[in-house]
């Protein structure tokens, strides 16, 4: 059976928490595992261009994240992972799907008008790079023409034009590119991770409290007292409600996601514990084994094995780019 091909980007900003783990890097864990999957993930560093950004915070981000990634077991064996700067014919598919776009299309894009509005009230000027955003992410997607593209739910209106204009170019210019499918990494109830301090919103990575994030590379110590500090409740039982128990439930989500156990039997677990303190100590101790273990792997990698990594499949995505946009090239008539 042929291999199906699963793609994803992520963005090199900011860095990443417990909920990021949970909610979607320990999915693409999962995902590499199976043989029917072919993964490729990169690193979006020219997205990142999009905001000011100083050299160093560029190398600085791009360098964490590929380290975090490595660390919590995405393995270049099983997962091919590259740096979007890498396959320079992103550039080449970026302008001709360019001249396949319109202005108004992208003027109405959420995340344009969001960004747009942000900085209307600032100094700092829209550049026309933040406009042509979704071309590029549509780019980075055809040239690898993959079956699916896992992305987060403010994506999906990207993937939705990406699919447009694979329609476009199919009909066209008679290509065959695979009409991509999303996979929305869901943050069904139950797999949301919450604010330890208020559990009724998101975890999130930049919220203005820090008590209410794990960062995966918070110090131990700082990752035991926030937990113990989280908000519960005055009823002494553990047992999961979201609506009356959000932040008791948060940390059963937490310890069972972590522990890869059902719900049911984190519950049973606890059935007889009626001590916050212990409970929260038992949740802190099963997130800190987790995190001790993430941040060995990540102290242990220098530049050169990053490096490394990130030549290891790079000839065969290069490769596989170059036929892509080849082809498309070939039916618009750019290829004599
Ligand atoms: P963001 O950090 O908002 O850019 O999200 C990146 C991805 O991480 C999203 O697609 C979500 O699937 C996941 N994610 C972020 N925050 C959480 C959270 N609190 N709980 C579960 N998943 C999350
Ligand atoms: N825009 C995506 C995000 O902010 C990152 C991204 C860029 C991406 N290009 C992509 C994701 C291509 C999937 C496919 O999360």
């Amino acid at each position: 059976m042929e291999k199906k091909r699963l793609f994803s980007g992520l963005t090199s900003t900011g860095r990443l928490t417990l909920g990021n783990y949970i909610g979607s890097l320990s999915k693409l864990l999962k995902l590499q595992e199976d043989k029917n999957n072919e993964v490729i993930i990169f690193i979006a560093n020219l997205h990142a261009l999009t905001i000011p950004i100083t050299k160093a915070e560029l190398l600085r981000n791009v360098k964490e994240n590929l380290k975090l990634y490595i660390a919590i077991g995405i393995d270049p064996k099983k997962t091919k992972i590259y740096l979007q700067s890498q396959i320079e014919k992103v550039n080449e598919l970026f302008y001709i799907l360019s001249t396949m776009t319109t202005i108004g299309q992208l003027e109405r894009m959420t995340q344009y008008k969001d960004k747009a509005t942000k900085q209307a009230n600032s100094t700092f000027k829209i550049p026309t790079g933040i406009l042509f955003y979704p071309i590029l992410m549509a780019a980075d997607i055809i040239l690898f023409n993959p079956d699916y593209v896992i992305v987060g739910n403010d994506q999906k209106q990207h993937l939705e034009f990406t699919r447009d204009l694979i329609l476009k170019l199919n009909n066209n210019y008679d290509t065959d590119i695979k009409l991509v499918e999303a996979k929305i990494a869901d943050l069904k109830e139950g797999a949301k991770i919450m604010a330890l301090k208020n559990p009724k919103q998101k975890m999130s990575k930049s919220d203005q409290n820090k008590d209410n994030t794990i960062y995966l590379l918070d110090d131990l110590l700082e990752v035991k007292r926030k937990i113990l500090g989280a908000l519960t409740d005055s009823e002494n039982k553990i047992y999961y409600d979201l609506e009356k128990k959000a932040g008791v439930s948060n940390l059963l989500v937490i310890y069972s996601t972590i522990k890869n156990i059902s719900l049911k039997k984190a519950e049973q677990e606890f059935k007889n514990l009626t001590d916050y303190r212990k409970f929260k100590e038992i949740v802190a101790d099963q997130v800190c084994n987790l995190l001790a273990k993430i941040q060995k792997n990540y102290h242990n990698l220098n530049d050169d094995k990053l490096i490394e990594i990130l030549n290891y499949n790079l000839k065969y995505l290069k490769k596989e780019a170059n036929k892509n946009l080849d082809k498309i090239k070939d039916k618009i008539g750019l290829i004599l």
